[in-house]
């Protein structure tokens, strides 16, 4: 009997190629699995496709409840933006992803994970380290790294084993894409001066096209997971699905980046993550109101050091189960509604309110009613403002 082995399959050409290649090169029997994390995909034919092209059962997974719950909202709490600008949608769906394949070839009496990674992005160190981790007996396969072929070749490859390429040339662009945002690189996105065309957009709409009358929206949270929007309560994914839609058609949540991959290449990336953008931001517009000066610094510099964590493929890390007992705990009194005005591609914060709100307009206010003791400010500055003038009159000796 064959070794059998798990592929990550997208429907594309590649792993589609990969499933006939990996038969031919290891003689493995491949068992196709597609994971549906939030992207527009018709799964059946997908699931068809596979066993056309020769895979020995193809299986299709929801996903997408256990991505919001898991992965997403524990990263939203964190506040986890990459270099302050990506909200990490392809990084976070990866250890999901492997983590279910992992099952899968448990369940399936698997040796090997194979998956369609090449050897230049951050997909496949992501992929390996987390099989690695949760399971270091299982090969990894990754025939896009291995074959060495050329598009062209891919494509002949693909013509003379009998699968199906699409009749129009595939999209130029390397595209990935879930609930929590769509990733978009190659073409003429590799020239960092050339801005992007507009046909790549899918989510958001042109800032300029967007309705003119602002959207005013609400979001409720629960110790920082989003319960509600606009005062109805709905689980994560819809609120998510939801706030895509209305935050895509006002132009939030375009991000061009010039992003510092893990391998060491800098790389052009554009997101679109209208529901992403809103939420941290959002997030963020409570916490302020809620946390405590020294809290709110100490979660920030928290927040890169998570977000840098995702973004490498450390999520099954001691370090990262850590980090996230710190940010749950922090999240205790991270309940309440925020106020948001969508207007043009801008998410800007017009209210907020919280029954643990540490403002306090009796000690902020300059009008009547004020019970701030005003006498006891001289002494901040003497704290504050006394190392840097001594250190000034050192450096003017
Ligand atoms: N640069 C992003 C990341 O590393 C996006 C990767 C997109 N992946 C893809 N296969 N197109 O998370």
């Amino acid at each position: 009997m064959s070794e059998k082995a798990i592929l990550a399959y997208s429907g594309g050409l590649d792993t589609s190629v990969a499933i006939k290649w990996i038969a031919e090169k290891y003689g493995f029997d491949v068992v196709a699995v597609a994971i549906d994390v939030g992207s527009e995909k018709n799964y059946p034919s997908i699931r068809q496709r596979a066993l056309d092209v020769g895979a020995v059962k193809s299986l299709v997974i929801d996903a997408r409840e256990q991505f919001v719950k898991d992965y997403v909202f524990p990263a939203l709490q964190a506040n986890a933006l990459y270099e302050g600008e990506y909200p990490l949608a392809t990084a976070l769906a990866r250890p999901l992803i492997a983590n279910l394949l992992v099952d899968i070839a448990h369940q399936e009496g698997a040796t090997a994970i194979a998956h369609g990674c090449t050897g230049k992005g951050n997909d496949q160190v992501r992929f390996d380290v987390s099989i690695n981790t949760l399971d270091s007996d299982l090969k990894i396969i990754a025939p896009a790294r291995e074959w060495g072929m050329t598009r062209e070749e891919e494509i002949s490859y693909a013509k003379e084993h009998g699968i199906a390429t699409p009749v129009t040339m595939e999209s130029p662009y390397s595209i990935d894409e879930n609930l929590w945002g769509k990733s978009i690189e190659c073409g003429v996105l590799e020239d960092p001066w050339a801005e992007p065309p507009e046909d790549i957009y899918e989510l958001t709409r042109s800032p300029s096209d967007a309705p003119g009358v602002p959207l005013y929206i609400t979001i409720s949270f629960d110790k920082g997971i989003p319960t509600a929007l606009d005062g109805k309560e709905m689980d994560g994914v819809s609120l998510i699905e939801q706030l895509n839609e209305s935050a895509g058609m006002h132009g939030v949540g375009r991000i061009d980046n010039m992003e510092n991959r893990l391998v060491g290449i800098k790389s052009r990336e554009i997101y679109e993550a209208p529901a992403a953008v809103v939420l941290i931001k959002t997030h963020r517009v409570l916490e302020d109101m809620v946390l405590s000066r020294n809290q709110l610094r100490f979660k920030e510099r928290l927040s890169q050091e998570y977000a840098d964590l995702i973004y490498d493929g450390l999520w099954f890390s001691s370090l990262r189960d850590d980090l996230a007992a710190f940010v749950t705990s922090s999240q205790r009194f991270v309940t309440g509604t925020v106020m948001m005005k969508l207007h043009k591609g801008n998410c800007i914060v017009a209210g907020r309110k919280s029954p643990y709100s540490l403002y306090d307009v009796r000690l902020a206010t300059y009008d009547e009613g004020d019970v701030f003791d005003q006498s006891a400010s001289p002494g901040f500055i003497h704290i504050w403002g006394l190392p840097s003038r001594t250190q000034r009159r050192v450096q003017l000796q």
